[in-house]
Order: C-alpha cells, then sequence, then structure tokens
C-alpha cells in the first residue's frame, strides 16, 4: 500500500482529497498547523472512509518538526495544501504571504530531499494566469499574478521546477486549480471559513442558513451574456480525484515534471450560481449589487485538455451537485465545526 503525506490535510480541499486517497486504498498521514482548519475535520475524513489518517500538529515552516514527521511516516510521495490563500490579505499583508508560503514549501523541499522523498503534487491555482489573453486557458498561457497571493504560487511552482531540473530523482506535479466549490456527498467535511466569507459559494451558503441577509455582488456589467463574471467552478471531489490520477501518474514519470490545469472548462455565471443554489436550497438568496470586486476578471475558464489525456482524469460532477453537495454540510453545520 503507498504512502502519502497530506500537508494542510485538515482544511478544505486536503480533507477531501484525505477522504479519496483512503478510498484508493491509500494510507495517509497528515502535517496541519490548524492555523486555518479544525482537527474535526480529520475526525470526519476518517469517519466517511472507515479509518482515521494519523494527524502530526506541527507547522511546514519548523524544519525539525517536519523532519520528525517525514522519517516517522516515510511516505512514498507529499501532496503539499498547506499555505495561506487569501487574496485580499496578500494584497493587505504580503511579506505575510511570502514569508508564510515560500518558507513553508522552501522547508518542506529540503527535508524531503534530506529523507529521500522526492515526489511532490503542489496545490497551485489558476490564479497564476491572471488575466488572461485567450479563453478557455491553456497549461501554455502566460502566467501574470495579480496579486501577491498569485506570485507565491508561482514562484513555489518555479522552486519545485528548479529542483526537478537539478535532480532527475525529482518528480513533480504542479496543479493549477480553477473554482474549487461543494463539498463530499455525506455533508460531513465541507468548507469553513473564517469570518466574513470572500467567495461567492461560501458566502451563498452563510446566507441561506441565515447568518447573513443578502449576498454582495459584484459587477453586473461585465461583457459576458447576463453581464456577470464567468468562473470555472469544479466539485472538490472530482478535484481531490485529479490528485489521485496525478500521483499515479507520477509512479510513471520519473524525472518529470506536470502542470495541470483541473477545471471543467465550462464557466458559469454568478447570477447562474445563485439560480442553481436556490435550487438546492429553497432560499431565495437575495442579492445587492456593488461594483465590481477590484482584480476580478469578466471570465476564467480552464482548458483541462491535458489532464484528461495524460492523467486519464476529467470532471464529471455538475453545478448542481456541487450547490446540492455544499447544502449537504452547510446545513448540517450551519457554523462549521465550530
Ligand atoms: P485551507 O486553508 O482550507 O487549507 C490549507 C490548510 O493548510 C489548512 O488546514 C491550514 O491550517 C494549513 N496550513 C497553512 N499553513 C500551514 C503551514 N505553514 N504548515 C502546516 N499547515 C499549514 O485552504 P484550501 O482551500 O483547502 O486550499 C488548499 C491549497 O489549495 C492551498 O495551497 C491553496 O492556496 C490552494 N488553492 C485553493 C483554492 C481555493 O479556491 N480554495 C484554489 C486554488 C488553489
Ligand atoms: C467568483 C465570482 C466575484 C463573492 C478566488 C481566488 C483565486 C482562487 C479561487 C485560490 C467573482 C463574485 C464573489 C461575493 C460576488 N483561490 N462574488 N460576491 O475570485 O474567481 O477566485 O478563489 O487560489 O485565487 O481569487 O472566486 O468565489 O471569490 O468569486 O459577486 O461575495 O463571484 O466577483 O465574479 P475568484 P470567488
Amino acid at each position: 500500500m503507498a504512502k502519502v503525506l497530506v500537508t494542510g490535510g485538515a482544511g478544505y480541499i486536503g480533507s477531501h482529497t484525505c477522504v479519496a486517497l483512503m478510498e484508493a486504498g491509500y494510507e495517509v498521514a497528515v502535517l496541519d498547523s490548524l492555523v486555518n482548519s479544525s482537527a474535526d475535520a480529520i475526525d470526519a475524513a476518517g469517519e466517511i472512509a472507515g479509518h482515521r489518517p494519523r494527524l502530526d500538529v506541527a507547522d511546514c515552516r519548523d524544519e525539525s518538526a517536519v523532519e520528525k514527521v517525514i522519517t516517522g511516516v516515510h511516505p512514498d510521495a507529499v501532496l503539499h495544501f498547506a499555505g495561506l490563500k487569501s487574496v485580499p490579505d496578500s494584497v493587505a499583508d504580503p511579506l505575510r504571504y511570502y514569508r508564510h508560503n515560500l518558507e513553508s514549501t522552501a522547508v518542506l523541499l529540503t527535508v524531503m530531499e534530506r529523507c529521500g522523498v522526492r515526489r511532490i503534487v503542489f496545490s497551485s491555482s489558476a490564479t497564476v494566469y491572471g488575466e488572461p489573453d485567450e479563453l478557455p486557458v491553456p497549461e501554455t498561457a502566460p502566467t501574470r499574478p495579480a496579486n501577491p497571493y498569485g506570485w507565491t504560487k508561482l514562484i513555489i511552482e518555479q522552486m519545485i521546477a528548479d529542483v526537478v531540473r537539478a535532480d532527475p530523482r525529482w518528480t513533480a506535479a504542479l496543479l493549477r486549480y480553477f473554482n474549487p466549490v461543494g463539498a463530499h456527498p455525506s455533508g460531513l467535511i465541507g468548507e469553513d471559513p473564517e469570518g466574513v466569507p470572500g467567495n461567492l459559494m461560501p458566502y451563498l451558503l452563510q446566507v441561506a442558513v441565515g447568518r447573513r441577509p443578502e449576498l454582495p455582488l459584484y459587477g453586473t456589467d461585465y461583457p459576458t451574456p447576463d453581464g456577470t463574471a464567468l468562473r470555472d467552478y469544479i466539485h472538490v471531489m472530482d478535484l481531490a480525484h485529479g490528485h489521485l490520477a496525478a500521483l499515479e501518474h507520477l509512479e510513471r514519470s520519473p524525472g518529470q515534471l506536470h502542470t495541470y490545469n483541473l477545471g471543467t472548462g465550462r464557466a458559469a455565471s454568478v447570477l447562474e450560481v445563485i439560480a442553481a443554489m436556490r435550487e438546492a436550497t429553497g432560499h431565495p438568496l437575495p442579492y445587492q449589487v456593488h461594483d465590481r470586486r477590484p482584480g476580478d476578471v469578466a471570465e476564467l475558464r480552464a482548458y483541462p485538455a491535458k489532464a484528461r489525456q495524460d492523467l486519464d482524469w476529467s470532471a464529471t460532477r455538475t453545478l448542481a451537485d456541487m450547490c446540492r453537495d455544499a447544502w449537504a454540510w452547510q446545513s448540517t453545520h450551519p457554523r462549521g465545526f465550530r
């Protein structure tokens, strides 16, 4: 049985990926500082999969702690989700973001190298593309992040590429996620943002459970069919299975670096998401129109053919599935894990 270490495995995408990994027969260990998550997510992932993964509460920037975990676990590969992810926080405090995300990864890679663990899957983001010239966006599109968070992702991609180039015993996959939403269909795990949600789907869910009166809708004057911005929303369980496919591909391709878009190739507008969430929740979901949010683009949509071809993976779940499963989580956990 293959063993994997999941950094950030108590977080939103990490916890769903842990479930998919355990269900596929992997032995899973999690390293998470719990800076933006709860150990309850690990208990719940264990409940879904039938056994609880090992959890070490540690920070990726703490070299001796990371070394202790890696020597204790002896993983065949590392899935690296750990990091800070708020775009506005990164704009307000860029040095915190650069230090946190870059140092976490540099320390992790250093310890992996020292321990002879040279296989990594990294959580990158479509945010590395910034404002795209062409749609859908292929992996070959120019990268020009529009905020410090996006720059940390791009610099980490470069860091990993250089490590692979320097030593052919390394192999890595850089996964550029589009807009992950939804939850495990059990409703036992899901997205659990602290404070006011910055993203569309968690905000709508908090309106649906009565925590917020209405959605602020940012921009109805985009050059799109209904005037609201278009995004490629992907179900978090499709994303989780994309990680499994990437891990398997790494086994087949030592010495290589792969970059994949993980998206559906389809886009939905903000108004379409609201309509789908109304259908799933039965809530009227009122909204108030505001000006465009600074930094937002009119449309972002993946060209996902490379992942389909190399990994034999594609997203299968619909927007209705995403809304139904997100609601299964939020309606049973109106305050998340708190
Ligand atoms: P999340 O905040 O729910 O999960 C991140 C996890 O990492 C949390 O459990 C947090 O406690 C942990 N963590 C943070 N810094 C750490 C450190 N230094 N050491 C150990 N643990 C640490 O976020 P998520 O939405 O699950 O995102 C996971 C990854 O995917 C992140 O790297 C994020 O940048 C990336 N990503 C997310 C999205 C998205 O929309 N959610 C899109 C693209 C990429
Ligand atoms: C979607 C649409 C908003 C909130 C972000 C990050 C990106 C990636 C995924 C990590 C936009 C509109 C939103 C609200 C709204 N994360 N909206 N009211 O901006 O595409 O991507 O998450 O890598 O880096 O930037 O996602 O969900 O914030 O917004 O009208 O309260 O919903 O303007 O058009 P985004 P989002």
